[in-house]
């Protein structure tokens, strides 16, 4: 199951009471893989190819504040990595992740290097499991 193996810290026994869990929970909550709802996003569509360094969406941090219909029915974020089609533009006109981060609901979209954390190279992506890491871990 584990789309990254280095980061998963179980093995024998211990990964099928793991993953009986994951299962488990995620009937009761009527939730998708568990996995993606910790993690970090890696959002690099555009964003090395124009110069700048790859933006790091920090999901669980968010999702511990906001419902998941928020953003995935209200805002219209769809549920896979890398399939919104998100630019500055779109979020100067208070679109996606410009919708909260407007100097009001959150801090503006001056703070480039808060988003723009990524390391160079890193590929739009689901990154850490569970381990989720934030802004600039990666
Ligand atoms: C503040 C906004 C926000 C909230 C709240 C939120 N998400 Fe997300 N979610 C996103 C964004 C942004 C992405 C990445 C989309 C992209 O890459 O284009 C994403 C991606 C995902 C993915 C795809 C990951 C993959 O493997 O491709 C899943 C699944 C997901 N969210 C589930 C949830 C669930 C379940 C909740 C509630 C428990 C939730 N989200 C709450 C913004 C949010
Ligand atoms: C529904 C509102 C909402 C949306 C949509 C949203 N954010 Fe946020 N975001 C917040 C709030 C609130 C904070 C916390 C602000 C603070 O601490 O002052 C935050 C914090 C952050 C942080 C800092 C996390 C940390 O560890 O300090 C990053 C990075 C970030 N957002 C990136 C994004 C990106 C990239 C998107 C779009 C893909 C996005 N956000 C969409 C509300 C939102
Ligand atoms: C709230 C998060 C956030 C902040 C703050 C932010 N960006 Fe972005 N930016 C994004 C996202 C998300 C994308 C699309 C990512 C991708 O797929 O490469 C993006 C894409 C870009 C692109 C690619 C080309 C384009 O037209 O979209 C450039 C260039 C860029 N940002 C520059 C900046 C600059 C300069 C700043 C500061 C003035 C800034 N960004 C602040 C989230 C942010």
């Amino acid at each position: 199951m584990p789309r990254h193996p280095k980061s998963d810290p179980f093995s024998g026994w211990r990964t099928a009471v793991a993953v009986a869990l994951l299962v488990v929970t995620g009937l009761v909550w009527g939730a998708p893989p568990a996995e993606a709802e910790y993690a970090d996003v890696v959002l690099n569509r555009l964003s090395e190819a124009n110069g700048m360094r790859p933006v790091i969406y920090p999901h669980w941090f968010h999702r511990i504040r906001f419902r998941c219909k928020v953003c995935h029915s209200e805002l219209g974020f769809k549920m896979r990595a890398g399939s919104n089609d998100i630019n500055m533009m779109k979020l100067m006109d208070g679109k996606y992740c410009g919708m909260c981060h407007n100097n009001n609901v959150a801090w503006g979209l001056d703070n480039c290097h808060r988003c723009h954390s990524g390391r160079p190279g890193m590929e739009t992506g689901v990154r850490g499991g569970h381990k989720a890491g934030g802004p600039g871990f990666w």
